[in-house]
């Protein structure tokens, strides 16, 4: 994973400079520039055409401070109800609408509309990149909810392999923590939209309700959810380790 460098020092239009910390459009920061709500340092900038040492000057929008290239990542409980893009044209919800931040992000992956459970977002195209990359086998463990019990022998072949679309598939582990046959816990490396569920499905199975628990070591366990936090420094570390030790 590659952090972004620091970008070069330049004289820039305070529009310019909020656009490309990916806030917004230049014409709408200029809205927000009219509007009072960017500060450069301490004070309040109502000037259009306002330029700023971007190296030196701090800015500010509605109170946040802004950066270029600042690497963002977030660690979402998603709830049911919203739809895993940046925007859908059917107008439903979407993860973004559930995280207050000016910087555009979008997520990692994708969950189904009624999944909940572990999503990331990020503005960081090669964190995006190594988290889903098929050959980086970032564990995803889902609790998954069933309309009738799973068999002995359909469990072996989940293990072994069943053909979905796309080519065939393999959980690592299925085991059962309520002891319930109807609520497996699965694990998989896999990140093909509805993998979980075209798994069942392949046979017979309807997937009645799906969270997905971890996703490599990063969990949701303290978060309700529609919450969300930062992924912390010591985590980026961590995740940092072990993309460049499967490099
Ligand atoms: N597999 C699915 O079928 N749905 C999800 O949301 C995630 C994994």
């Amino acid at each position: 994973m590659k952090i972004p460098e620091k970008p070069r020092t330049t004289a820039i239009r305070l529009n310019s400079y909020i656009a490309d910390c990916g806030v917004t459009s230049r014409r709408k920061a200029d809205e927000l520039i009219q509007q009072g709500r960017v500060m450069v340092n301490n004070k309040v900038i109502t000037s259009m055409g306002y330029k700023i040492n971007s190296f030196k000057d701090k800015v500010f929008v509605d109170g946040e401070r802004i950066n270029l290239s600042q690497p963002v990542y977030y660690l979402l409980n998603k709830p049911k109800g919203y739809v895993s893009t940046v925007s859908d044209d059917k107008g439903r919800p979407t993860v973004i609408e559930l995280i207050r931040t000016h910087i555009k992000i979008f997520p990692v992956g994708r969950l189904d509309y009624d999944t909940t459970g572990v999503l990331l977002l990020t503005n960081n195209g090669d964190f995006n990149q190594a988290m889903t990359h098929p050959s980086n086998n970032i564990k995803r463990e889902y609790d998954v909810k069933l309309d009738k019990i799973l068999s002995q022998d359909d469990e072996e072949k989940l293990l072994k392999g069943v053909f979905i679309e796309g080519g065939r598939g393999t959980f690592l582990t299925v085991t059962y923590p309520t002891n319930n046959k109807k609520a497996p816990t699965v694990v998989s490396s896999e990140g093909r939209n509805h993998f979980v569920k075209n798994m069942f499905k392949a046979l017979g199975y309807t997937v009645t309700a799906l969270h997905r628990r971890s996703f490599g070591f990063l969990t949701v366990k303290d978060l309700p959810e529609g919450s969300y936090r930062e992924l912390t420094q010591r985590e980026l570390k961590l995740v940092n380790r072990i993309l460049n030790n499967k490099r």
